[in-house]
């Protein structure tokens, strides 16, 4: 028999496991520990998707479902898509229903990468994105988004990374961690330099509701040129607080969703039929839900905004998107992950560090507002309480 480090695929040896799941254990163990290091919204889902669920069980709906999706449910999508972004998405072929938005990527990922084929990726960026292009084949390359630009584009740093091996272009917009959400002109070089370069986009859009002070999000396959090579994957994750139900979709070109589909249905057949159903009530049903959660977020933002940059020694770029902060912590001559874990010794408060992201993720921490009002008073006072005592004051 072989060795047991041998039984393993090489691909999986470049993936470490995330340190935040031992952060988190560490924090469950502390009495009156507060977790800010959360990324899903710490609101229940709509009540009438849940209703909608537990209609589809009652009724029956316990069997696969067509591979695609409902096809009510791929016709809401369409709808949703013409009528928010003007692009027409045929319900057919060009839609497809995912156990989240994280399948969708990996599908996108699988069916476009020929092996050593380059993905760029966003450094710092969402924690999945470089283990996904690893195990489906491909060399991660990370572009920086830098403070310096608010966390937003440097064109330039893109181009330089572009290569002949370039074949895909991941863009995070609203963007975990950092909430920067990139302009149009920012978005039109990205999809300029895609043209040029002949790149497939994957856009990760699953924050598109979630934007503050009247930013707009738009849709990377509304630019010229891109809706024939972009994959724009979605959720209903955080839009209407439905991780656990796991449910998202890719909307693209006939080509890609068609090969994404063939994978999807030879792995995983369809999802969850009753969750459909509950994404088809979310789509379909009133919209308020989404607005009191956003603006809850931001009244969150804004505390946790003001009280950080009281804070000697942290520095803050206010986001406009998503439900995270990412203060800079540099002056403190700490890592990411030391100060973090010194945070959560001293003030009891768990928040995720920042080279967790990459490596331009260095010297900061990814605080979520996912949790209350009070919580994040009561955890910035704490904060507040542990830094002072870290420079002596
Ligand atoms: C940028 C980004 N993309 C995708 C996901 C995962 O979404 P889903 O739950 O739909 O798989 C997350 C979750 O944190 C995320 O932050």
């Amino acid at each position: 028999m072989l060795q047991k480090n041998a039984r393993i695929t090489e691909k999986l040896k470049k993936i470490k496991p995330t340190g935040i799941r031992r952060l988190f254990e560490v924090a469950r163990e502390i009495p009156n520990a507060i977790n800010l290091g959360i990324g899903e919204p710490d609101f229940t889902s709509p009540k009438h998707v849940i209703d909608a669920i537990e209609k589809a069980l009652k009724n029956g709906k316990t069997h696969y479902s067509p591979n695609f999706g409902i096809p009510e449910l791929l016709e809401a999508i369409s709808i949703k898509m013409k009528r928010e972004y003007g692009l027409s998405y045929d319900a057919e072929n060009q839609i497809l229903v995912t156990i989240g938005a994280m399948e969708a990527f990996f599908l996108g990922l699988m069916a476009v990468i020929k092996p050593g084929d380059e993905v760029l990726i966003p450094d710092p960026g969402f924690l999945c994105y470089e283990p996904a292009v690893w195990l489906t084949g491909g060399v991660p390359v990370h572009y920086p988004l830098l403070e310096s630009r608010n966390f937003g584009l440097d064109e330039e740093a893109v181009r330089s990374l572009i290569t002949e091996k370039s074949r895909v272009m991941v863009i995070n917009s609203p963007h975990n961690p950092t909430g920067s959400v990139l302009s149009y002109d920012e978005l039109s070089k990205l999809a300029k330099l895609a043209v040029e370069h002949d790149l497939i986009v994957i856009s990760d859009e699953v924050y598109e509701k979630i934007t503050y002070d009247g930013v707009k999000h738009y849709c990377m396959a509304t630019f010229p040129g891109m809706k024939d090579r972009t994959i724009v994957i979605n959720s209903f994750s955080k839009t209407y607080a439905m991780t656990g139900l796991r449910i998202g979709f890719a909307v693209g070109p006939e080509d890609l969703i068609r090969a994404m589909g063939l994978i999807h249905q030879y792995s995983v057949v369809c999802v969850s039929t009753p969750t459909q159903y509950g994404a088809l009530a979310a789509l379909e049903g009133p919209q308020d839900f989404v607005e009191g959660m956003v603006r809850e977020f931001d009244r969150r933002r804004k505390l946790i905004c003001s009280r950080l940059c009281e804070i000697s020694g942290i520095k803050c770029v206010i986001p406009k998107g998503a439900f995270y902060v990412f203060p800079n912590i540099k002056e403190f001559g700490m890592s990411s992950e030391k100060f973090a874990e010194y945070l959560l010794k001293e003030a009891k408060v768990a928040t995720v560090p920042g080279s967790s992201f990459g490596r331009y993720g260095e010297g900061y921490l990814r605080i979520s507002y996912a949790a209350s009002y009070e919580q994040i008073e009561e955890a910035m006072d704490r904060i507040e309480k542990a830094v002072k005592k870290l420079k002596g004051v």
